[in-house]
């Protein structure tokens, strides 16, 4: 029997070697074992730590696996603001950035980077370990996505080497290569899910997914490009980057110290082409002072560091010809002209289409049939005409006219007030905005119903079966397993989705429902003020406008909407069905906060801030966003903001402890949660203190 120091050495031989060839393999590219060797040396691991969980580590190599719990991100400050870089597209106004800083400066070095086309993290290190990832956020707060970031591969939990300081941020971009993105995509194709636009929208997406298992197979990378701190080892970018790589860190390998602008120039020009070939995403240069001496010196705008500069490339375009346009139909009758092209190779993919958005670009641009036009892709997989070549246009050429009866069923098509594109009105008759809101309705945000693909619904429809999101509680099995390529075992599988879709929350229903401009958060925000669909329908343009988040052109859609009684009996069959039209109970629980204003701050041990904001109410107090006069008490939990401890200081305002809060209302109880919370005000910005 191995005793348990054999043990804790084994499990630690495991954990080094594990990030010893997971670096190998990550970041430099160069793997030393094979994957099944890997798999082996993670399994025993994996079981060890499962029989000994005296010897767990929050960092060891096993979490990059991720976990199937839901996790939900608490809004933290940034030690350093996180700001954005100013840009260009003009080797010029490069030029003259460049000499303005050497002719008052005398300075001649600047580090080239590729600029990342992804997200924007930040990771503290705390002796050496990860203790924490913040996304970008406002630059001033942002999520805490730790639980997600640690399976990245690419990122170190613990470092190797030597010399670096005790605690310090470093930043980079957390990105999707193109490899994972089309597989992504791929997969969501097949399961009738909505595709990613482009590699970015897929890597912020994935990093906000509440499940870190999902994000632990979705293939994300991350590379580092900037320190923070108060004590990092050079005085130079370049110098800490590159120690930065010794402790394991992914640093671009095209990272290059450049002397005066020629040099800069050429390494645009070089990466401008370079780029196509390159297995992840970019979209321009980063230029950086290297001195940081130099940096304080010059110091920041509002917005953006005086020091650094990006440099934007321009979209890939090519030239070809406008064939023809068709009209898509959305769900809510929405109109988008799409053009068919002569095919021609952009970007290394074959484009056939591109979008035109609505009538009016078609007209400023005055695209037509026949034209030979210009076709970017700028990061999206659809890409735009962005120009016609009007020296080769031919002499019969006719201004394009724009169609004003629906493509799909003949109704007359309206536009809306202050609405780009127009809309086919007839919703109960056209088949695509029909098929569309069944669509719409059964999707994971909103009813969830499984197993009902698009194919499935558009069968369903053609075969008499549905004709409304009513019609689906209305679905027998016998009905489904009639249908061609869907047996009775997936037939079974439907109804019982449909059974426990009855079960989904009110917020969800009302998103389900498709009512035009209320998307998911809105929705949420209506359910949490009406409580009810009655409610909601019985709501005035004013009292609509009270719920957060509903303006007037919100409130005008959710009345049009309730005023056609085709919406109001599908509610009425809905509710018959036994979907849920009412909002859990928030209930009172006591007075004891009655009129006073709280401010919550900072992460909390216990409770979410989510939890705490919903005890507040139901407790009778109000959420605050920031601290002023009228604040009655500050609940704090870890790293509240200096700002605001120092406004509160300032007004005298009582600070309470999380466990201090809980004794006042008498303990903790579960209630419903309000939506998320509001941005942070001007005043919680914190000051700039160091180099970064
Ligand atoms: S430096 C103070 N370097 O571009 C600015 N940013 O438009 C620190 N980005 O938010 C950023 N590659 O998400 C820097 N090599 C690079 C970059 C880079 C991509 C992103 C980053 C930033 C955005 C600014």
């Amino acid at each position: 029997m191995e005793n348990n120091e054999q043990i804790l050495s084994e499990i630690e031989s495991l954990r080094e070697q594990l990030n010893y060839h997971n670096h190998k393999y990550y970041v430099e590219n160069s793997p030393e074992i094979k994957d099944f060797e890997f798999d082996t040396l993670m399994r025993r691991l994996m079981d060890l730590e499962a029989e000994y969980p005296q010897y767990a580590d929050p960092l060891s190599p096993t979490v990059r696996v991720g976990s199937d719990r839901t996790s939900e991100f608490n809004s933290v400050q940034h030690r350093y603001p996180m700001l954005s870089l100013s840009n260009t597209y003009s080797i010029e106004e490069l030029t003259a950035f460049i000499e303005r800083i050497e002719r008052e400066w005398g300075a001649t070095e600047y580090v080239c980077e590729l600029k990342f086309d992804g997200t924007a993290i930040s990771l503290t290190y705390e002796k050496g370990r990860l203790e924490r990832a913040v996304t970008r956020g406002d630059g001033t707060m942002g999520d805490d996505v730790t639980t997600n970031v640690k399976t990245i591969r690419s990122i170190p939990l613990v470092l190797s080497g030597s010399g670096y300081p005790d605690l310090f941020e470093i930043r980079g971009e957390i990105f999707m290569p193109y490899n994972s993105f089309d597989r992504l995509n791929a997969e969501r194709e097949v399961a009738g899910e909505q595709l990613f636009a482009n590699p970015r929208n897929a890597a912020a997406g994935t990093l906000k997914q509440q499940q870190s298992a999902v994000v632990a197979h979705r293939g994300l990378d991350c590379t580092l490009y900037q320190m923070a701190g108060d004590n990092l080892p050079f005085k130079n970018h370049i110098e800490n980057l590159e120690a930065a790589r010794s402790w394991g860190f992914k640093v671009s390998e095209y990272m290059t110290l450049c002397r005066g602008a020629a040099e800069v120039i050429a390494y645009i020009n070089h990466w401008d082409e370079a780029r196509k070939s390159l297995p992840y995403p970019t979209d321009g240069v980063v230029i950086k002072v290297n001195d940081f001496n130099l940096r304080s010196k010059l110091g920041f705008t509002a917005k953006s560091p005086r020091w650094a500069v990006a440099y934007k490339f321009k979209a890939e375009s090519a030239l070809t010809t406008l064939l023809s346009v068709d009209f898509q139909v959305g769900r809510t009758g929405a109109i988008t002209p799409v053009a068919n092209l002569e095919p021609v190779l952009l970007a290394g993919t074959t484009v056939k289409r591109a979008t035109l958005h609505n009538a009016e670009q078609i007209s400023a641009l005055d695209i037509r049939i026949g034209d030979k036009v210009y076709v970017e892709k700028g990061g999206e997989i659809i890409p735009k005409i962005t120009e016609v070549e009007l020296s080769e246009r031919t002499a019969d050429s006719r201004p394009f006219e724009y169609i004003d009866h629906c493509p799909e069923c003949g109704a007359e098509l309206v536009r809306y007030e202050g609405e780009a594109k127009h809309y086919c009105p007839n919703q109960s008759g056209c088949r695509p905005q029909i098929i569309g809101r069944i669509i719409h309705f059964i999707r994971r945000k909103a009813m969830d119903i499984d197993g009902l693909g698009n194919e499935t619904v558009e069968l369903l429809f053609e075969n008499g079966l549905i004709g409304n999101i009513a019609d689906i509680y209305t679905l027998r099995a016998n009905d489904l397993a009639v249908l061609p390529r869907l047996g009775e075992k997936s037939a079974d599988n439907i109804i019982s989705s449909i059974e426990r879709s009855k079960s989904v929350p009110f917020a969800r229903v009302l998103f389900g429902l498709g009512i035009r401009f209320v998307g998911e958060t809105t929705a949420k925000y209506l359910a949490a003020h009406f409580k009810s669909i009655d409610a909601v329908m019985a709501a005035d343009k004013v009292s609509l406008m009270e719920s957060d988040e509903v303006g007037e052109k919100i409130a005008d859609a959710i009345i049009d909407y309730f005023a056609d009684p085709a919406n109001i009996e599908i509610i009425e069959r809905l509710k018959e069905a036994g979907l849920q039209f009412e909002a859990e109970q928030s209930v009172r629980h006591s007075d004891t906060l009655e009129g006073k204003n709280i401010v919550i701050s900072g992460k909390f041990i216990n409770h979410s801030r989510e939890e705490l904001k919903a005890m507040i109410e139901a407790h009778g107090g109000k959420n605050q966003s920031g601290v002023n006069a009228n604040t009655d008490f500050i609940v704090a939990g870890e790293n509240m903001g200096p700002a605001k401890l120092q406004k509160a200081e300032k007004l005298g305002v009582k600070i309470l402890s999380e466990s201090e809060f809980i004794e006042l209302i008498g303990g903790a109880v579960v209630v419903e949660q309000a939506p998320t919370t509001q941005a942070p005000t001007a005043s919680e910005q914190v000051i700039q203190t160091t180099l970064f």
